[in-house]
């Protein structure tokens, strides 16, 4: 059931289908929640183009949100062109070719493994002489699950999303600015304060020489029962501990409850079960 008093009277029959319809004013009550976080906390909150691309509502998060969040050239240039915010840009493996404009395109540009960051140098130092405002980081793993089906965990055993602390051993990361991690999935706060006590534990070291922390996604912060006053108590210690600047990159938080996709029953059928009955 919605969350959302547009949809408790809203008629189906009123739109095409299949059609998505969003509720404007739900989004910005949420946009205001994610408003205040940045307002008080100083961190920065930058939309997850990956959860919700609809650009016509670009204006609209411009208002309340410091940017975009993209997984790859297509959303980049998405969050470049149709957003006005800085462009982050996270890729689990880049290709050349599409790194070369997402550097021309991006704020950051956040890389998942050592092997890409340092066989991609060439091409890293030819787009920062061009952009020397170009800020790279890399995808951390802290190896702590707090989600509950491994298949989706990124701390799962044998995971390649992010790099673990073992694998930082006597690296040069020299051009690197921040760290970035993304590790929970619709979650609280307390995974989150879970989370950031392992990120430190093992990662301290290098925090103290970091401009800037990306908290990934999956913080459900517009959640009525989620305790926004204790996100930023955390993330105005964090930031004053290391002095970082933090992120957040929500995607479902901006949109949660926000919209409905209708559809349409175009026909049944019956193959030894009627459709839509699994046993
Ligand atoms: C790197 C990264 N950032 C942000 C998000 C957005 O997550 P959510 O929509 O759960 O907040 C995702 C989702 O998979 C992600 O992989």
């Amino acid at each position: 059931m919605i969350k959302c008093k547009t949809f408790e009277t809203f008629d189906p029959k009123r739109v095409p289908s299949p059609c998505f319809v969003v509720d404007e004013v739900a989004v910005e009550n949420n946009l205001r929640i994610l408003q205040r976080v940045q307002q008080a906390s100083g961190a920065k909150v930058l939309l997850a183009l990956k959860a919700f691309s609809m650009f016509s509502l670009a204006p609209l998060f411009d208002r309340y949100l410091s940017g975009t969040c993209t997984s790859g050239l297509y959303e980049a240039r998405l969050g470049r062109g149709e957003f006005s915010g800085a462009v982050h840009t996270f890729c689990a493996a880049y290709k050349e070719d599409e790194l070369a404009e997402i550097m021309q395109i991006s704020d950051h540009v956040v890389f998942n493994s050592l092997g890409q960051w340092q066989r991609f140098q060439p091409l890293i130092e030819q787009a920062r002489a061009e952009r020397p405002e170009l800020k790279f980081g890399l995808r951390i793993n802290p190896m702590h699950s707090e989600g509950t089906t491994p298949i989706y965990d990124p701390c799962a055993p044998g995971s390649r999303l992010g790099i673990p602390k073992s694998e930082f051993a006597n690296q040069d990361l020299t051009g690197i600015s921040g760290l970035h991690f993304h590790t929970l999935c619709e979650q609280d706060f307390a995974p989150l304060d879970r989370t950031l006590a392992v990120v430190e534990q093992q990662f301290g070291d290098l925090l103290h020489k970091m401009e800037w922390v990306n908290f990934g996604g999956g913080h459900h912060i517009t959640r009525a029962d989620y305790p926004v006053d204790a996100l930023i108590k955390r993330i105005v210690e964090f930031q004053e501990k290391y002095a970082v600047q933090v992120y957040l990159e929500p995607g479902e938080a901006a949109v949660l409850h926000s919209g409905v996709l209708v559809t349409e029953v175009l026909d049944t059928t019956y193959n030894e079960m009627a459709a839509g009955d699994s046993g």
